[in-house]
């Protein structure tokens, strides 16, 4: 599908398949599920921009490269923070801003409950995080939302998604490109990712 990665690693396999199996306690949920973000987010910051450092070495002088975007990452609440500590891992200094967004249960449409964004400029890369993409409602929103702040620069970064909702968020938003580990079958009566692995915020915050 356009603008999706789907990022094939066997240390994802593995956690993927602990992830999907309803045996897997919070626990181990919480280590594997950080062990896929941290794979996912070493792709999704394949952009990022770098400028030349000269330095010395112990040994000699030696001409590298450093970081120079502004990173933002943006988790959306409850379930985007399980990614957040494999951000701060890989990219110490980000700006983190919130959405809060939580799909009715029975319509499964995406409501605000929370914002709080630090200032963006359209030069800085904007990681939207959320696990499970479903039927994508609140990854559109969420994208709107930084979209109206200033930002150019998005990439989204999710563990699970569904069709439907790939489909949804490709159609809304044509330039933002997807990271993800799966792209599973479909969704089921009540919007759930099929074979997916539940409810993510709840088997993560061991809330079930
Ligand atoms: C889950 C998930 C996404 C959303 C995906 O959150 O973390 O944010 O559902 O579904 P969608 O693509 O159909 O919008 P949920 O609303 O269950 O809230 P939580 O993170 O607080 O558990
Ligand atoms: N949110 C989840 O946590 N799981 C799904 O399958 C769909 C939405």
């Amino acid at each position: 599908m356009k603008n999706v990665t789907v990022v094939a690693h066997p240390l994802i396999n593995n956690s993927m398949t602990l992830l999907r199996d309803k045996r897997t306690q919070a626990d181990e949920f919480r280590r594997h599920s950080d062990i896929v973000s941290k794979l996912l987010l070493i792709e999704a910051t394949k952009g990022l921009q770098t400028e030349t450092s000269k330095i010395e070495t112990p040994i000699a002088s030696f001409s590298g490269q450093l970081l120079t975007d502004r990173v933002v990452v943006v988790p959306i609440l409850r379930a985007g923070i399980s990614m957040l500590s494999a951000a701060y891992g890989l990219l110490p200094s980000i700006s983190v801003g919130f959405i809060g967004l939580v799909r009715d249960e029975k319509t499964a449409i995406a409501d605000k409950y929370y914002e709080k964004l630090p200032d963006i400029k359209s030069a800085d890369t904007i990681f939207i995080v959320d696990p499970m993409l479903a039927t994508g409602g609140s990854m559109d929103e969420a994208l709107n939302i930084v979209k109206s702040a200033g930002a150019k620069r998005i990439v989204v970064v999710s563990i699970v998604c569904a069709p439907e909702g790939l489909e949804r968020v490709n159609k809304k938003h044509s330039n933002v490109p997807i990271i993800t580990a799966a792209v599973d079958e479909k969704l089921d009566s009540n919007a759930y990712i099929v074979p997916g692995l539940g409810d993510f915020g709840d088997r993560y915050f061991g809330t079930e």
